[in-house]
């Protein structure tokens, strides 16, 4: 439809390496939304008449209806709208509909359409995920755990301490991309191909009927900037690497050594030739597919960073890695949210492994400290209690009078002292005392649930007016067009 200034059109081979048609399904509708809102201002600003506006706005929402079929020829779903425009509305009046516009301002409102209820759905899926490790934590505020440092055990810890930690970073992935919504929910339309118009356009109101909070003010930044995507994918490349973290401990603790958890059979999968195992491949496949987040993002930031200023089209390859990137972490919260609800989480073994392992170590050294000890040499002789301990097979508890003296060999603690701690800690007394701010002690875990609690009770308010805005908008647009066009 566009060669008008060239002689010859493209073969099979070169329209097909042209051609984002099959990427484009999923910004159709927008592209409809957005010609239909540019259309609608065309006729307010009397750009064009009500007739042509009328024949215009019917054809686009029929097409609304219409599956679209990829080998029509076209180049991309802008050329093949207007294209259908043109036929049901005729060219007097469907040739009107591009005034004032380009599909380089197009594409990039579309995208950012796209992008916006990407970013809706997957801040929705992460305060879904973070209630449920926060609903799962409240129920194992007395589950015993050891904690690690270089997956070496290091201290008792409660169950609901470790979720609440993935919560809290899911809840910054939240914040993060609750953030970027607001870059990109800026509307670039009418900033033609990239200086702008001399028809007497109204860029706001635009705007203002897509449900943007404002314009992208610059027409050259407007069409030939994607900062905002690579804004988006950085977003979303740094909460697949947190899910994937998730899935990395949860690998290692359903296994039999650990056995820390068990998945669900629907969360597992088979081997072809062993028929004991139950592969934890959806949690591989996190960790897999965060690769191909990361991968898509380095796409997109090479394909940026060597263009120069003005629309260039090596920028219609960075759709693919938007759709992937926004499909991957949707999926991925989706189904950890069920993993986490239907796993067998096996508080008995994470209590004998705890129990097995003098972790209250350092809580008999910080009860040293309160007698005033100082840490150095508190730590010294609980370092030696474990390494007798060890020694003698036998957990710290159970060290005799005699074999305590051995540690205290050259300080001016007496046996006793140590005796009389030894019998008074345990990993629940440990846990009990244990208060300081953001701790695995009881009384903190108690505090952190129910501020986390709130803290989801109200971003989902927040969030919901945000998706409200658009959709009363979309709603309005929709009146106004089903006025004009009945
Ligand atoms: N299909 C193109 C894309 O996805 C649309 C913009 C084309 N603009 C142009 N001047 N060739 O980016």
């Amino acid at each position: 439809m566009y060669r008008s200034r060239l002689h010859t059109d493209l073969s099979k081979i070169t329209l097909d390496f042209v051609s984002s048609i099959d990427d484009d399904s999923e910004i159709a509708l927008y592209d409809i939304l957005g010609s239909q809102a540019h259309t609608l201002m065309l006729l307010q600003n009397d750009i064009i008449s009500h007739n042509d506006g009328k024949k215009i706005l019917s054809s686009l929402e029929d097409l609304k209806k219409e599956k679209f079929d990829d080998s029509s020829g076209a180049e991309d779903i802008h050329e093949l709208i207007e294209s259908k425009v043109i036929q049901k509305a005729g060219m007097t009046s469907g040739g009107k509909m591009h005034t004032a516009r380009s599909r380089n301002d197009q594409v990039v409102l579309d995208i950012r359409m796209k992008i916006r209820d990407d970013i809706n759905i997957i801040c929705n899926c992460l305060l879904d995920t973070i209630e449920t490790l926060v609903s799962i934590a409240k129920n194992h505020q007395r589950t015993i755990m050891p904690l690690y440092t270089h997956l070496q055990q290091a201290q008792a810890g409660l169950f609901s301490h470790y979720l609440l930690a993935h919560a809290d970073v899911l809840y910054r992935d939240f914040l993060r991309l609750y953030g970027t919504y607001e870059r990109v929910n800026q509307s670039p339309l009418g900033a033609g191909p990239v200086g702008g118009t001399s028809i007497p356009i109204d860029r706001h109101i635009t705007a203002k009927m897509l449900g943007f909070d404002n314009v992208i003010e610059n027409s050259i930044d407007a069409t030939s900037t994607r900062d905002f995507v690579a804004e988006y994918v950085a977003m979303i490349s740094i909460l697949m690497t947190n899910l994937s973290k998730i899935s990395e401990d949860f690998v290692i603790w359903s296994t039999s050594e650990f056995s820390f958890i068990e998945l669900a059979d629907e969360f597992t999968s088979p081997s072809s030739v062993m028929p004991q195992k139950k592969n934890p491949d959806i949690l591989e496949l996190t960790r897999g597919k965060t690769s191909e987040v990361i991968g898509n993002l380095t796409a997109i930031l090479t394909t940026i960073k060597g263009l120069p200023s003005g629309y260039g089209r090596d920028l219609q390859q960075i759709k693919s890695s938007i759709w992937s990137t926004s499909k991957i972490s949707i999926s991925t919260l989706v189904i950890l949210k069920s993993i986490l609800l239907t796993m067998k989480i096996n508080e008995k073994q994470m209590k004998k492994i705890t129990d097995s392992s003098n972790l209250i170590a350092l809580d008999i050294a910080e009860k040293l400290v309160q007698e005033g000890i100082p840490f150095r040499v508190t730590h010294q002789i609980a370092g030696i209690l474990v390494q007798l301990a060890h020694q003698s097979k036998k957990p710290i508890s159970n060290l005799t009078l005699a074999e305590i003296k051995k540690s205290v060999v050259g300080t001016k603690v007496t046996a006793k002292i140590i005796s009389k701690i030894i019998s008074s800690t345990t990993v629940v007394s440990s846990l009990k005392e244990r208060k300081s701010y953001g701790s695995s002690g009881y009384s903190e875990q108690k505090r952190m649930i129910s501020d986390r609690i709130k803290t989801i009770h109200f971003s989902r308010i927040d969030l919901t007016k945000r998706e409200n805005k658009v959709s009363s908008s979309i709603e309005d647009l929709q009146n106004k067009i089903d006025k004009i066009i009945q």
